[in-house]
C-alpha cells in the first residue's frame, strides 16, 4: 500500500498541511480533504473560494463544492449555495446524510446546511467586494491564475460580463478554484473541489466544480482527477472522469491530464480560457498539465515540513 500523500492546485498551501496532519495520525483521506480545503475556503486573502470569494453579476456569492471517494464513488455536492461560508462540509453532509442523493442546489442547498446546523456568514467582505468594483472595469490582468496573462476569451468573458452586469443592475454593493487530492493510509482516495465560480457570472450559474465526471471524478480501480479553470469547457470536456479512464489505460497521471486537456482545447469556446488538472493515482504518483508555462501543483507526503511544488506540464 501507498504511503499517504496530499495533492493540490495552486492556492491550497493554506489548506494542506492541514490535510497532512489528518493523515499523518492515520485519518481518512475524506476527512484530509475536508479539513484541508477548510483552511482554504476561511482563508480571507484567496478570493476564489469561501468567505471572500468573488461576486456573482449581483453582487452576491455563490459557492460550489463537491468531494467524490474512491472506493465506491461516493459523490456529494452543493451549487450555487449563499450565505454559508464551508461548502465543502456541505458537500459532505450531502455524501454522508443524504445518500439517497448527490446534489443540491441553491435554497434547497441553503435549507440542507441549516437543517445540519452550519453557521451562516456574510461572505462579502470588503476586500472582495472591492476587488469585484475594480474588476468590473476594463483590465488586461488574468481572472485565473494571478501570474498570467489574460487571453481573448478572458477579455471577451470580460466584456460580456460587464454588459451582463450593466443589464442585472446590480445591487450595491480572476475566477479560480482550488483541487485537492488525497490519499490515505488505508488506501482510500478523495477528491475535493470549492469555488466561487467566476466573478460576475450570471446568477444561478453552477461550474464544473459541483459536478462529476467534469471538475472532479475519483475512482480507486485509477485514481482522482480535478479541474480549475473554465468549468464550462471541462463540462463538455468531460475532463476529469477523461483523466481517469486515461490512467486506467495505461497513462501516467501528467500526460494524462495534459491529454484530456488538449482533447477540450479542440472543442470551440468563444470564452476561452485556460483550464488546469491534476491527477493522484492509488500507488501515489501524481502529476498536473496546464495550458501556460509557469503553473504549478503542490504536495505533501508525511516527510514533507511544507507544501512542494511541482510543475505542471504544458499543453
Ligand atoms: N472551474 C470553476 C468554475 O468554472 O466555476
Amino acid at each position: 500500500m501507498a504511503d499517504p500523500v496530499i495533492i493540490g492546485s495552486e492556492r491550497s498551501e493554506a489548506g494542506l498541511p492541514a490535510g497532512m496532519e489528518v493523515l499523518r495520525r492515520g485519518g481518512s483521506a475524506l476527512d484530509a480533504v475536508e479539513a484541508a480545503m477548510r483552511r482554504c475556503e476561511d482563508n480571507p486573502a484567496d478570493h476564489y473560494v469561501g468567505t471572500a470569494g468573488l461576486p456573482n453579476a449581483q453582487g452576491v456569492v455563490e459557492l460550489d463544492a463537491s468531494l467524490m471517494l474512491g472506493s465506491g464513488r461516493q459523490f456529494g455536492a452543493v451549487a450555487a449555495l449563499k450565505g454559508y461560508p464551508n461548502p465543502i462540509s456541505v458537500a459532505r453532509a450531502v455524501l454522508e446524510r443524504l445518500p439517497q442523493h448527490s446534489l443540491l442546489v441553491g435554497e434547497g442547498a441553503a435549507l440542507f446546511a441549516e437543517e445540519c446546523g452550519f453557521t451562516t456568514a456574510d461572505l462579502l467582505t470588503d476586500a472582495s467586494r472591492e476587488q469585484w468594483r475594480k474588476q468590473v472595469t476594463d483590465s488586461k490582468e488574468a481572472v485565473e491564475g494571478e501570474n498570467t496573462a489574460a487571453t481573448d476569451g478572458d477579455q471577451r468573458y470580460r466584456e460580456s460580463a460587464l454588459s451582463l452586469i450593466r443589464r442585472l443592475a446590480p445591487h450595491d454593493g480572476p475566477w479560480g478554484t482550488i483541487n485537492i487530492i488525497a490519499l490515505d493510509a488505508t488506501g482510500e482516495m478523495c477528491v475535493g473541489v470549492s469555488t466561487s465560480g467566476y466573478p460576475y457570472k450570471y446568477p444561478g450559474r453552477v461550474g464544473d466544480s459541483a459536478l462529476p465526471g467534469a471538475g472532479n471524478w475519483c475512482d480507486l480501480r485509477a485514481g482522482g482527477a480535478a479541474c480549475t479553470g473554465r468549468g464550462e469547457l471541462s463540462m463538455r470536456g468531460g475532463t476529469a472522469r477523461t483523466i481517469v479512464d486515461l490512467i486506467a489505460g495505461g497513462q501516467d497521471p501528467a500526460e494524462a491530464c495534459r491529454a484530456a486537456l488538449a482533447d477540450a482545447a479542440t472543442l470551440p469556446d468563444e470564452f476561452r480560457s485556460e483550464l488546469r488538472a491534476l491527477a493522484l493515482t492509488p500507488d501515489g504518483r501524481h502529476g498536473g498539465a496546464a495550458g501556460q508555462e509557469g503553473s504549478v501543483y503542490v504536495l505533501m507526503t508525511e516527510a514533507s515540513t511544507e507544501p512542494e511544488s511541482r510543475p505542471r506540464v504544458v499543453l
